[in-house]
């Protein structure tokens, strides 16, 4: 059996009246288990490839499977086999963090008590069991980053994609959340993120692909890129080598 989890070959889009690709013939093979960071700065086109192999917008060209499964054969089952984060948030600011989690697992297939005690199991691991009560737009960033995160994982999906999910969080919420995704992938969750934070990636990703101006400039271990500039000691030096500059600050 195979152990790919996601399969893009050549993919690309173009937005309409757009000039340029945002997505230029990008191919990737991501393996089950593995914790896969698209790294770039801000327009290089990371939330656009994420949004294709989401099912959120049409590839311009190119194809892709998730689990052997593809959007134009097999959507259901693509769509349950998959838990997206996206960068902007997807929750209910005057909702409750339970009230939030509820409808989306309901919306997942979960009902009666195995719903309340998924909702109660995923409010816990992150936290946020003791504020189940307050209306999320009360919640600081990294709170709102937290339910934000479970609401994409209550029906366990095998593969997880993020979109910058560490972003504008303090130190202690990124590593309650980095922990949590540490925790669903050694349960065997596939999980993709974007990210522009290099050496977090550095620490968190088994392999990683720099993306530039819609191009995958580099793709391999943090290790292996590292290794192969010289006197490179970590992806930020690698990225500067790359492209003669740092990334730009959010
Ligand atoms: N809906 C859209 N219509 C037209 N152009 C778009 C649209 N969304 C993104 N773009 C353009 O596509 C390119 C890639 O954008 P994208 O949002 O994928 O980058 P990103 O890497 O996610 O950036 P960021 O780090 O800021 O989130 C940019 O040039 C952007 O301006
Ligand atoms: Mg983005």
């Amino acid at each position: 059996m195979s152990n790919i989890a996601i399969h893009i070959e050549h993919l690309s889009k173009r937005y309409r009246q757009a000039d340029q690709l945002a997505v230029s013939n990008v191919s990737i093979t991501i393996q089950a288990g593995e914790i896969f960071g698209l790294l770039g700065p801000n327009g290089a086109g990371k939330t656009t490839l994420i949004s294709m192999l989401c099912g959120l917008i049409k590839p311009t060209e190119g194809r892709f499977t998730i689990q052997g499964f593809t959007y134009s054969s097999s959507a259901r089952k693509l769509k349950s086999a998959i838990g997206v984060v996206p960068q902007d948030f997807a929750i209910y600011p005057s909702l409750t963090a339970e009230e939030n989690l509820l409808y989306f697992g309901s919306m997942y297939g979960l009902s009666g008590k195995l719903l309340t005690s998924e909702v109660h199991y995923a409010l816990n691991s992150l936290g946020l069991y003791e504020h189940r009560a307050k209306r999320v737009e009360t919640f600081s960033g990294g709170m709102k980053r937290r339910i934000n995160l479970l609401a994409a994982v209550l029906h366990k999906p095998s593969v997880l994609f993020l979109d910058e999910p560490t972003v504008g969080v303090d130190v202690h919420s990124k590593q309650a959340i980095i922990d949590y995704l540490h925790m669903l992938n050694a349960a065997g969750t596939t999980i993709v993120y974007t990210s522009h934070h290099l050496l977090e990636a550095q620490e968190f990703c088994t392999r990683v692909g720099i993306i530039e101006s819609g191009q995958l400039w580099k793709i391999g271990t943090p290790s292996k890129l590292i290794a192969e500039v010289n006197d490179a000691r970590n992806l930020e030096d690698v990225f500067i080598y790359l492209t003669g500059k740092g990334f730009r600050d959010v």
